[in-house]
């Protein structure tokens, strides 16, 4: 490094590759929104843990050296006080360097029944891209079909559930009685869940967390294979950016189901309400950062652990061009003479 120093390479290229020089930033903003929540666990108050993992989660955002924009997060403007849709997020370097733009979908508490029941499945969880790299969905139901790199193109949207179940079940080189789906228990999914069962797979009903439930089905060794089913259209989009870096599919499609959501959608630019996306259309871009921490205990991450000198968390931080799916177990230490570090 002759005319240039290490310290001017590094200044110069600070954000031009977004995953590694922001997954480990982002990586605290969801450990912070987990601990924070973590402290409500079983109180019972679902919009007080939210609203905590929320405050946490838009503190340590402004820590992190970027020009962020909400695209997807707590609402509209006026009725969400923090991480609005729009909301300019993001600190910059001391130095006045160059910091990235970032667009940023966030669920500060995803389960947010679950962590106030202290049930398992409740996470902390965002997604970051370039700019214009997530859809930004409106607040509605999407169907979705979500499962793992060995059933890409297996399953349509539209096609009964037995052949669904059938063409994932030959795609795993097992039976269909096999096969485990999560469906979010909800009435709307009386006649999914008897067409499930009518098929013989077996079914997981969750309470609330399908996004933790569809990045499960793309992992192998978890015992989900599919999910099935319509959530929020929100979470479908976080989902897709996990699902792309797990080489996993999927499918999505909005439910307009009412005239003041198909206005919102046309504001929104979205010209076909009834487009079937899959995973590459929701999270289109080139650079893919996906951060979770457990709340409370799921599928692939322990919940907050307070130890009086510490707390522990377990997070997945994955990337997608850089390839990376990084299980992360930190502790964070309180001041004290008398601190001890557990090894597991
Ligand atoms: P919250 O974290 O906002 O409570 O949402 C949890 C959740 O279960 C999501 O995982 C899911 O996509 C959505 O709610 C389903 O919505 P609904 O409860 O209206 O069926």
């Amino acid at each position: 490094m002759s005319t240039q120093t290490r310290a001017e390479a590094k200044a110069k290229s600070f954000g031009e590759n977004l995953e590694s020089d922001l997954a480990l930033e982002f990586l605290r903003v969801v450990e912070n929104a987990a601990i924070a929540s973590a402290h409500t666990m079983g109180q019972g108050d679902r919009k007080f843990a939210d609203h905590v993992a929320t405050e946490a989660m838009r503190h340590t955002m402004d820590t992190v050296p970027m020009h962020g924009t909400i695209v997807i997060g707590e609402g509209e403007r006026d009725e969400a006080p923090m991480l609005y849709i729009g909301e300019k997020v993001g600190g910059e370097f001391p130095d006045g360097q160059a910091v990235p733009e970032v667009d940023i979908a966030v669920d500060p508490l995803e389960g947010t029944n679950l962590c106030a029941t202290g049930a398992p499945g409740a996470i902390t969880v965002l997604a970051a891209s370039e700019k214009g790299g997530l859809l930004n969905a409106p607040d509605c139901y999407m169907e979705k079909i979500v499962v793992g790199p060995s059933c890409k193109g297996a399953v349509e949207m539209d096609a009964p559930v037995a052949d669904n179940l059938k063409n994932i079940a030959k795609r795993m080189g097992r039976d269909v009685e096999d096969l485990v789906v999560i469906v979010l228990d909800r009435p709307r999914h009386e006649k999914l869940i008897a067409d499930i069962r009518a098929a013989g797979a077996r079914i997981k009903l969750i309470g609330d967390g399908d996004l933790s439930a569809g990045i499960a089905s793309a992992v192998i060794g978890t015992g989900v294979h599919a999910v099935m089913g319509s959530g929020g259209a929100p979470e479908g989009v976080i989902t897709a950016a996990a699902i792309r870096c797990l080489n996993g599919y999927m499918l999505g499609r909005l439910v307009i189901n009412k005239p003041e959501l198909e206005e919102r959608i046309a504001r929104m630019g979205i010209k076909d309400g009834k487009k079937i996306y899959e995973a590459e259309d929701l999270a289109p871009g080139k650079q893919l950062i996906f951060a979770a921490t457990g709340v409370t205990d799921g599928a692939l991450m322990r919940g907050v652990r307070f130890f009086g000198e510490g707390t522990r968390t377990s997070s997945v931080i994955m990337t997608l061009r850089t390839g990376k799916v990084r299980f992360i177990d930190s502790i964070h230490l309180e001041k004290g003479p008398d601190v001890k570090v557990r090894f597991a």
